[in-house]
């Protein structure tokens, strides 16, 4: 470890010293001391007291600028004002009835109107609801497999924990990557069923069709590749994909768990003009709440009414989510709200983009929507490959040091982003590029001592 990062997380040490006490109790009883493996990290993970708005508290009362924001489920901040009188309204008149209601149309219309989908059905998160959407797909077409991106993720699930975040040992041809479990306890049979593409390159899920004619589902995507920091579609990759999935016969699934919400008003058809055959929604829609839908053509969702896929789930609909949904697309997710985040998130990107140019760091930042990135690269990335050969002691000095100037830019891991709220005010974003500037110059330096190798190359 270079002796710029060890200062950062020295400091970091010193300013936590209550969540290293937290965690340490937590890890007899819960693995790795968290309830989520994504929430674990060295030296030990910030334990949080309270938050609203755009900040939270941790446990030693340090304050921090909050653009993890629960890995991006919270696009409306904390606790925000119109999300909690409606659930405060709800608390008293019972919290599930496992019995329909009438939130549930008022919801389905929001999202039917805002989406290109006909008919919605509920879950309470983005793993429930890709699960769902791939059944039905395999009911849909009567194939198996689907195509999936390496790299990409889309929840816990068999059909989804394959090639995450596989090594370099395991992955095989770029052109033909390997399904690589992720993890053990993933059946083999499972793995025979995904066939893994490299995004952005359309040579690759063609060859996947040609391998499996008549057997291929789906094509299940995030239309913006954000289990890599932030890698977009390069023009015509998505319209491409649609085309292919149509000449194949096969359903094109948008995992919306991040975009639907983040991107813009209408989620990623209506950023990028092209339509896909399913969405899967979750985080920001729910508002804090746990809140999911996967929504698609009648005809399709026919297969559910006339009771040949089954769809279930004790927590669906409860009027607590559903009244933080409702409130959610109502007084959150508005044209207006969109603006006023797409102010900020410019003013944050442009503001990285001259403290980049200013030190002379070798990165660029990626920025759509609501959410953005410092991509620590030479070039921009465009598919998984391009984004392992990030330098890792780089990113967490970049990490430690913004937590310990009171911003944390993004969740722990160099996979992730930042999310802009709709609370974060421009005071917010002066505060987040005054940390930034503060350790650019260190960044750099480092950044000058150490090489960072070329990624390999794809067919396209
Ligand atoms: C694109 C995408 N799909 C699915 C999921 C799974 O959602 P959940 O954690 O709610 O199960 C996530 C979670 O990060 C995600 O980012």
């Amino acid at each position: 470890m270079y002796p710029d990062l060890q200062k950062e997380i020295s400091a970091f040490e010193r300013r936590t010293p209550k969540s290293a006490e937290a965690h340490k109790k937590n890890l007899k009883r819960i693995p790795l001391g968290v309830a989520s493996n994504y929430r674990a990290y060295d030296p030990w993970p910030i334990f949080v007291k309270e938050a609203s708005g755009s900040k939270f508290r941790d446990l030693d009362g340090n304050e921090y600028i909050d653009h993890n924001l629960t890995f991006g489920a919270l696009m409306a901040g904390h606790c925000h004002p119109a999300v909690m009188k409606a659930v405060e309204k709800r608390l008293s008149t019972g919290t599930m009835f496992g019995m329909p209601h009438d939130m549930e149309w008022e919801l389905a219309e929001e999202i039917c109107n805002r989406f290109p989908v006909e008919m919605c059905r509920f879950g309470n998160s983005g793993t429930e609801v890709t699960m769902h959407a791939i059944r039905l797909a395999r009911a849909a077409t009567g194939r198996d497999k689907i195509v999936k991106f390496e790299g990409a993720y889309h929840g816990l699930h068999d059909s989804a924990l394959v090639s995450v975040k596989p090594h370099a040992p395991d992955y095989g041809d770029i052109n033909a990557p390997t399904s690589v479990p992720g993890g053990l306890g993933v059946p083999k049979a499972a793995l025979e069923n995904v066939k893994i593409a490299t995004f952005n390159s359309l040579a690759t899920v063609e060859r996947r069709f040609k391998e499996n004619t008549g057997q291929i589902a789906a094509i299940i995507l995030e239309p913006i590749l954000m289990n890599v920091g932030l890698c977009m579609p390069q023009p015509g990759f998505l319209q491409g994909l649609r085309d292919i999935a149509t000449k194949n016969g096969a359903l094109l699934i948008f995992d919306e768990v991040k975009t639907g919400a983040k991107l813009c008003w209408g989620g990623a058809s209506e950023y990028f003009g092209v339509m896909p055959d399913m969405i899967c929604l979750a985080k920001s829609i729910g508002g804090g709440l746990p809140l999911a839908a996967f929504g698609t053509h009648k005809s399709v969702m026919d297969l559910i009414s006339q009771h040949k896929v089954f769809h279930g789930g004790t927590y669906n609909t409860n009027p607590v989510s559903m009244a933080a949904g409702l409130a959610t697309f109502r007084h959150v997710l508005t044209r207006e709200n969109y603006a006023h985040v797409e102010k900020l998130s410019k003013k944050l990107a442009d503001g990285y983009r001259k403290i980049i140019a200013k030190v002379g760091l070798q990165a660029y930042i990626a920025q759509a929507g609501a959410n953005g990135a410092l991509m620590l690269y030479p070039k921009e990335i465009v598919n998984y490959r391009d984004w392992t050969t990030i330098d890792v002691d780089l990113w967490r000095h970049y990490w430690f040091g913004m937590v310990n100037r009171g911003v944390m830019a993004q969740p722990y891991w160099w996979d992730e982003q930042w999310t802009i709220s709709v609370q974060h005010t421009e005071a917010d974003i002066d505060k987040h590029l005054a940390a930034f500037d503060d350790i650019a110059a260190s960044l750099a330096k480092a950044q000058q001592e150490r090489a960072i190798p070329e990624p390999a190359a794809v067919a396209h």
